[in-house]
This record gives structure tokens, sequence and C-alpha cells, in this order.
């Protein structure tokens, strides 16, 4: 049985962007409500009194887009100061980096993984759904404004999508060359509100490798990540090259994760809710936190059958109904 030691929690299901894969423009969502969501001191009593104590050591914020949370920084503070703390990270768009950069690396953040769907402004705007050009540029330069500010490993994320960033695959592996980055290439889940993009919905790894083989060369990196990324290398790079392949292969047995809604409740799988518990409002209503921590530990108990079901099914099957802005990404 794998450890479950890795916590991702939404800090906001909002966000500044609408990536057509995600929460393209025109799709009615039922935000939560903000007394809905959790608080600062709810969510650190769960990490210290009920997370922490049942094993949990490496945490993710992630949305929406949870650079728009009121107090992100002093939150990160809080949380990295939790001596049991060994991996805070944080999944962001990017587009208030340059601002905030500093200050989440001053308050404890250390590592961070930011969408970059296209180097191409334009094609950026179309995916984000068209806030504008300008957009691409400020992304840019959080992304350049962490990388100084000290972020590593610095990752950035591209949802692979056919027919629209699919031809900047080598632009995108070739930043791996000169800089430290870690550039990974996402299959396209047809998850929630996304809108397909054509006859073909998603890329398998498996040819993007090829195109970068053939172009650079690309070999097996003996860095292994705490994540669903299969780690290559293009030979003498200084970054390294990343697939997620969820739709063409499983990864369910290997897991080491669970989910925290913003507004509380914690999912055994990304895409399956069984045994999901509404950890808020048991915290509001009293509950004996002993009681939630044996809770804690049944649901992890399920975890390991959900993954094996879902590995035998051969590939991610599960709920899609909701999106990565609801579920955290
Ligand atoms: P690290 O390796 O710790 O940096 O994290 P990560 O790669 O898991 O983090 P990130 O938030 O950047 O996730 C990247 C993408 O991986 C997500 O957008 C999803 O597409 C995919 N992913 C992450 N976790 C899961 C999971 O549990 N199941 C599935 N099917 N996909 C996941
Ligand atoms: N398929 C794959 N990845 C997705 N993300 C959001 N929606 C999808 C989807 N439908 C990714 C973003 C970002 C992370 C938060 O989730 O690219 O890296
Ligand atoms: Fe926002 Fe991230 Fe969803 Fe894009 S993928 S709309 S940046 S939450």
């Amino acid at each position: 049985m794998n450890i479950i030691d890795y916590l991702r929690i939404s800090l906001i299901d909002r966000c500044n962007f609408r990536c057509q894969y995600c929460m393209p423009e025109g799709t009615e969502l039922d935000y939560i409500l903000q007394q809905e969501l959790l608080s600062h001191s709810e969510l650190l009593t769960l990490l210290k009194e009920v997370f922490i104590p049942v094993g949990f050591r490496k945490f993710r914020l992630t949305g929406g887009e949870p650079l728009l949370r009121p107090g992100v920084v002093d939150l990160v503070r809080a949380i990295a100061a939790i001596p049991e703390t060994e991996d805070l990270a944080m999944t962001t768009n990017g587009f208030r980096l340059a601002s905030m950069a500093q200050d989440l690396y001053d308050a404890g953040l250390r590592r961070i993984n930011i969408s970059l769907d296209s180097l191409n402004p334009d094609t950026f705007d179309k995916i984000i759904g068209n806030r504008g050009k300008s957009r691409w540029q400020q992304t840019w330069l959080g992304i350049q404004t962490a990388h100084q500010v000290g972020f590593d490993p610095l990752k950035l994320n591209i949802v692979v999508i056919p027919g629209i960033n699919d031809t900047e695959v080598l632009d995108l592996a070739a930043l791996t060359i000169n800089r430290r980055w870690h550039v990974r290439f996402i299959e396209f889940m047809p998850i929630g509100n996304s809108k397909l993009f054509g006859d073909r919905a998603w890329i398998p790894s498996v040819e993007l490798r090829q195109e970068i083989r053939d172009r650079f060369g690309l070999t097996e990196s003996t860095i292994r990540g705490n994540g669903p990324a299969d780690i290559f290398q293009i030979p003498g790079a200084l970054g390294t090259l990343g697939f997620i392949s969820q739709m063409s292969e499983c990864f369910c047995d290997r897991c080491n994760r669970m989910r925290l809604s913003a507004d509380g409740w914690l999912r055994p799988c990304l895409l399956n809710e069984t045994g999901q518990i509404d950890l808020k409002t048991a915290l509001r209503s009293g509950v004996n936190l002993a009681e939630l921590r044996e809770k804690v530990k049944q649901l992890i108990g399920i975890k390991s059958e959900i993954n094996f079901k879902e590995r035998d099914s051969g590939t991610t099957t599960g709920n899609y109904s909701r999106t990565m802005s609801q579920i955290g990404g």
C-alpha cells in the first residue's frame, strides 16, 4: 500500500483565467460562498490536529487560482512554520506572481508549478479565454520573477491541446536546455466543463516524446518526482521534461495524495468521491478531533481499494462532472 502523505489543498474555487479545458467563459459555476470557505484557522487546525497526526507531511496549495485567496502569504508562512511540514508547494497560473513571488518565498514557499500553455501571446490568450493579450507578458514576467527569487524546482505545466498548442512542443521542450526548469506536458482530460477542441481531444505522451527524441534526443532521467510525471531529459540540458499521462496510462496505483476542497471536503481521488468527508461541517459542529482522525484514517484505507479499481480498469475512470478549478487541480 502506498504511503498517503501528500495533501492538495484548494484555497479557492475562483480564477482570474477562463482556460478552455477548465472553466470556459459562459459556463456557470456555483462558486463557494465566502462563509463556506474553510477559514485560515480552521485549515491550520485540520493540518495540525488531523492531517499531520495521521501522517501527512507534504502540502500543495491549489485553486482555482490560489493567489486570489486573501491572506495567502500569511497562510503559507503558517503552514511552512509547522515543524512537521516537509514539503510545501503551490500550483498557480502565475498571473499575480510578479508582485507576489518574493513575499511567498520569504514566507517559506520553495516549490511552485506554473501553467504556461503557449509561448505565443495570441494562442495563450485563446486558451485562457480571451482575457487580453497582455496576460501572456504578465504570466511570463511572473515566471521570470519566480526564477530570480530562487524557486527551485520551478515547474511549467502545459496541457497539450491538439490543433492549438501541439505545434509548440519542441519550443516548449527547448526551454529546459539552458534553464533549470521542469517542463511538463499534460494529457488533456475531458473533465467538467472543458470544451473539446476537435476530433482528437488529447495526444498520447508517447507521441510527444517521439517528436522531442527525433529533434533533440531524449534520455530517461534518474530523477523521480513525488507526482505522476514520468521524467526525461534532453541530453546535456539543465532542466527536465515531465509527461503526465493520465489518459493513456493509469498511475493510480502509485498515487500518494488526497484532496481537500476549499469548502472543506476531503476527497480520496481527483475523480472519485467515494467516502468523502465534510471536515468543515464536522469542525463547526464541534466534533471530537480524535474522531475526525479516525475517519480520515478510514478514508486512507478505502483509497487504496479505489486506486486499485482504477488501475484494473486500465485508465483513469470516474466522475468527470466537476472541473479542476472546483476539485483543486
Ligand atoms: P509535484 O510532482 O509534487 O510537483 O506535483 P504534481 O505534478 O502532482 O502537481 P501539479 O499540481 O502541477 O499537477 C499537474 C497535473 O497532474 C494536474 O493538473 C493533473 O492534470 C495531473 N494530476 C495531478 N494529480 C493527479 C491525480 O491524482 N490524478 C490524475 N488523474 N491526475 C493528476
Ligand atoms: N486536463 C488536464 N489538466 C488540466 N488542468 C486543468 N484542467 C485540466 C484538464 N481538463 C491543469 C492545469 C494546471 C493544473 C492546475 O490543472 O493546466 O496545470
Ligand atoms: Fe484557472 Fe487553472 Fe482552471 Fe486555468 S486551469 S481556469 S488558470 S483554475
